[in-house]
This record gives C-alpha cells, sequence and structure tokens, in this order.
C-alpha cells in the first residue's frame, strides 16, 4: 500500500476563523473565497450572527456584511441577562471573540462544550484585564464559561509568558479598538495571520524582532480574503505518505506561510525529499503553494525541541506517529502545551501508540516514541480519539496503515469531515 497523486488540501481553519471575525468586525461587506466548512467554524459563524452580523454562504464563498465591531451589541430581549456565545469545541473562537468583544462596554457570556469548558482561558483574561477589560470566569477556575462586563479599556505594552497565536489575536482584536499605541510582545512568533491579515481590513500592525505595535483605535475596512489550504491538514496527509513504502504526492494549493510549516523543515532535517515551492508572489497576504513528496527511504527521526515544538504544535503528535517508522526513535520535549489541547495530546498520542504494541515513553512536556522496526502491530487495538479531531485522523492513518478496525471519526466533523474519503482517495 501506498500513497499516490495529487491533494488539495481543505480550506485553512485559523485563517477561516480568522477572515469571518475581521469581516464582522469592519464595516461593509466583505467575501471569504475558500472558506473551511467545519464545525468549529460554524461555531463561529453562529456567534457572529448573534453579534449582528449577517452571514451567507453561496457557491463556496461567504459573504459577510456588518455595521462593524462598534454595532456589537446584546439583542434587546435578553434584557439584563449576558447574551450567551456557545463556541462549540473551538479554542479559536472563544478566544479571538473574546479579544473582539472586551472593549465593547457590553454584557456577554463566552461557553463552549466540555471540552472546551477545560481548557485555560487566564491566558487571555490576564492580558485583556490589564489593558481595563471586565471578564470573570464564572466558575472562578480560569476556565469558561466567561462573562465579559461593561469597562472602558486602554492601551497596553505586554509581553506575553504563553506562546499562543490565539492570545496574541485576542490582545491585537482588543487593541486596535483602544486609544493610544499598545504592543505585544511574544518569545517565539507564534502563527501570525491575525498580523498579515489585519492590514487587508485596514488596521496597521507594524513589528520589529517579536514586538506587534497597533496605534488605535482604528476604522475596519471590508475586504475579500482567498483561504489557502490548510497547512495542518497537509502535514496530516504527508506524514501518512511517509508511512506507507514509496509514497509520490503532489500538494497543491496549500499555505506556506512559515509560522506553520516547521514541519516540513523537521521532516526535511530527518532526510525527507520535498520540493516546496511558493507560487504566489512576494506581496501577497498568505503565501500559497505546493509540495512534492517523494517518500524514497525511511526517516532518521530525533529530538523536536524549543522553538520548533512551539512552531510545529498542532504537528507534534503526527511527527510522534511517525517514529513507528523511522531509524531512530522520535523524541518530542517542551511541549507541555500540548496538554491544553482538545484533549490532553500528549496524553492521547501515547494511550494510541501503546494501544498497537509500541514502545513509548510519556512525560510532562513530550514524549518518545520507539520504532517498530518490523514488530507486529497489536491488530485487535481499540484505538481512542478522545473527542479530539486531530487524534481522530492520527487514529484512522494507524487503522488503514496496520489494517485495524476503524476507529470512531465523530470527531473528525469538527474540522476536516471528509478525512477519510480523501485518504482513501490517495491510498492505492
Ligand atoms: C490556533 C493557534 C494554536 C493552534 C490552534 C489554532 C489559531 O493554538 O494549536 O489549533 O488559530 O490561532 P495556540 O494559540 O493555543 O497555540
Amino acid at each position: 500500500m501506498k500513497l499516490n497523486g495529487t491533494y488539495v488540501p481543505v480550506p485553512d481553519k485559523s485563517m477561516t476563523h480568522r477572515a469571518l471575525i475581521m469581516s464582522a468586525m469592519a464595516c461593509g461587506r466583505s467575501t471569504i473565497a475558500n472558506p473551511l466548512t467545519c464545525f468549529d467554524c460554524d461555531s463561529t459563524i453562529h456567534a457572529l450572527r448573534l453579534l449582528g452580523a449577517e452571514i451567507d454562504e453561496l457557491d463556496g464563498r461567504i459573504n459577510v456584511v456588518s455595521n462593524g465591531y462598534k454595532s456589537f451589541a446584546v439583542a434587546p430581549d435578553i434584557g439584563n441577562n449576558p447574551l450567551v456565545l456557545p463556541c462549540g469545541n473551538s479554542g479559536t473562537t472563544a478566544r479571538l471573540i473574546a479579544g473582539a468583544l472586551a472593549p465593547r462596554n457590553i454584557n456577554v457570556k463566552i461557553s463552549g462544550d466540555d471540552s472546551l469548558n477545560l481548557r485555560p482561558m487566564t491566558r487571555i483574561i490576564e492580558p485583556l484585564i490589564k489593558m481595563g477589560a471586565n471578564i470573570v470566569s464564572t466558575e472562578d477556575n480560569g476556565r469558561l464559561p466567561i462573562e465579559i462586563r461593561p469597562s472602558k479599556m486602554h492601551n497596553l505594552q505586554y509581553s506575553s509568558e504563553v506562546p499562543s497565536a490565539q492570545v496574541k489575536s485576542a490582545f491585537l482584536l482588543a487593541a486596535l479598538q483602544t486609544e493610544g499605541v499598545s504592543t505585544y510582545v511574544e518569545q517565539i512568533r507564534s502563527r501570525d495571520h491575525t498580523e498579515r491579515m489585519l492590514p487587508l481590513y485596514g488596521v496597521s500592525v507594524s513589528s520589529s524582532g517579536e514586538k506587534l505595535v497597533v496605534n488605535g483605535p482604528c476604522d475596519m475596512r471590508p475586504a475579500d480574503f482567498l483561504v489557502p489550504g490548510d497547512a495542518s491538514a497537509a502535514a496530516t496527509i504527508i506524514v501518512a505518505a511517509h508511512m506507507f513504502e514509496e509514497s509520490r504526492l503532489n500538494v497543491n494549493d496549500v499555505g506556506l506561510n512559515p509560522t506553520r510549516t516547521e514541519f516540513l523543515s523537521i521532516l526535511q532535517q530527518w532526510g525527507a525529499e520535498l520540493e516546496v515551492n511558493v507560487t504566489t508572489d512576494k506581496s501577497a497576504t498568505e503565501p500559497i503553494g505546493c509540495v512534492r513528496v517523494l517518500n524514497e527511504h525511511k526517516l532518521t527521526g530525533g529530538l523536536i525541541a524549543g522553538a520548533s515544538s512551539q512552531r510545529a504544535i498542532d504537528e507534534l503528535p503526527l511527527l510522534a506517529m511517525l517514529g513507528l517508522f523511522t531509524r531512530e526513535p522520535v523524541e518530542i520535549r517542551q511541549a507541555g502545551e500540548l496538554k491544553y489541547k482538545e484533549s490532553n495530546r500528549i496524553h492521547s498520542t501515547v494511550f494510541n501508540l501503546r494501544a498497537i504494541g509500541a514502545e513509548v515513553a510519556e512525560f510532562d512536556d513530550g514524549l518518545i516514541v520507539y520504532p517498530l522496526f518490523g514488530k507486529e502491530p497489536n491488530i485487535n487495538a481499540r484505538l481512542n480519539n478522545f473527542n479530539d479531531h486531530r487524534i481522530a485522523m492520527m487514529n484512522v492513518i494507524l487503522a488503514k496503515r496496520f489494517g485495524l478496525q476503524m476507529p470512531r471519526v465523530n470527531s473528525l466533523a469538527v474540522s476536516y469531515p471528509n478525512f477519510v474519503a480523501d485518504l482513501e482517495k490517495l491510498i492505492i
């Protein structure tokens, strides 16, 4: 069995969320071409509609008509109760919308499903409170639900301890609405879609090194945005290609933003033969291109740590899984952030790889996966997706590769409803 053919990834999830939120914050009519359709993005659409934006989907495009962020208001019939914005499973929806709403002088409650309600929110609450927001975690546990109450916010110079694009984005979406110069410094640059896209919507964001500067308040203008293919979806297929011998793949129309392609650099360091070409011009908001994959020989494997762990955060479980087939073990360290994703992805990965009989060591900040070296996997393994879409995709790949019973795939609807069919089309 091998993977062969041309693959076009589903549209990027991070960028679809951002395009929806920025379009609703802008005054006028925006369009989003090639948006991702999935539960997570539906959560963002639903929340923005509750805030008054008109959002229509037609012929693979989304049109957003809005009176801008200043019009975000609580519906009159809600009286003294906060408007509840249910964000489902989507951390990006909850955190970015919290940033966009904190300065609006309104009363909203942001909630999530059982998994999202377990994820840390102090990381966004703290900087927003430092800007003068009135936000409380209603259970007083630093998690959702959070309630945003009326307040007057101000600009802030902030240096983040948490390497997170969602925290940075929440900060920037709030800062652009407050008077004066705000700055945000991060230790390691996280995915930079927000600062790349904001200028398209009329908000100038300057940067020097790891410091971002916004001078508010800014009016936001409508824009047309084309969503590239999702680099993380591409990573799933590219890693799968390296688990099936002699795979050959062309991955087209994929986002190649350097803050998202650390997994490609890691694979190349491990000896992968990848040809990566950016086909958009330099002025494009987001670089798009293609990746040619030839799986001619075994990859070396090795250690992923430090900045590399942060940059490849969503792809680390996949790279860990690849450790079953590398020459040396794959060791992932300084990746404690994995514990705070849709599931504890250190534990979820360890659980499933152990279930198929692999030798795996689990740590608080990562894991080591030892190669199978021809050892027969346990074909009766019962894989668990831990209600986590990225773990569900890995389990599908494990099931196909080792001929296991197909695992539950309900979580795939969160980000990639057609994943199984897309993977099956490539397997020959
Ligand atoms: C995302 C940022 C990352 C990533 C998540 C999407 C985003 O989370 O894991 O899947 O769209 O900004 P953190 O910001 O918590 O690292």
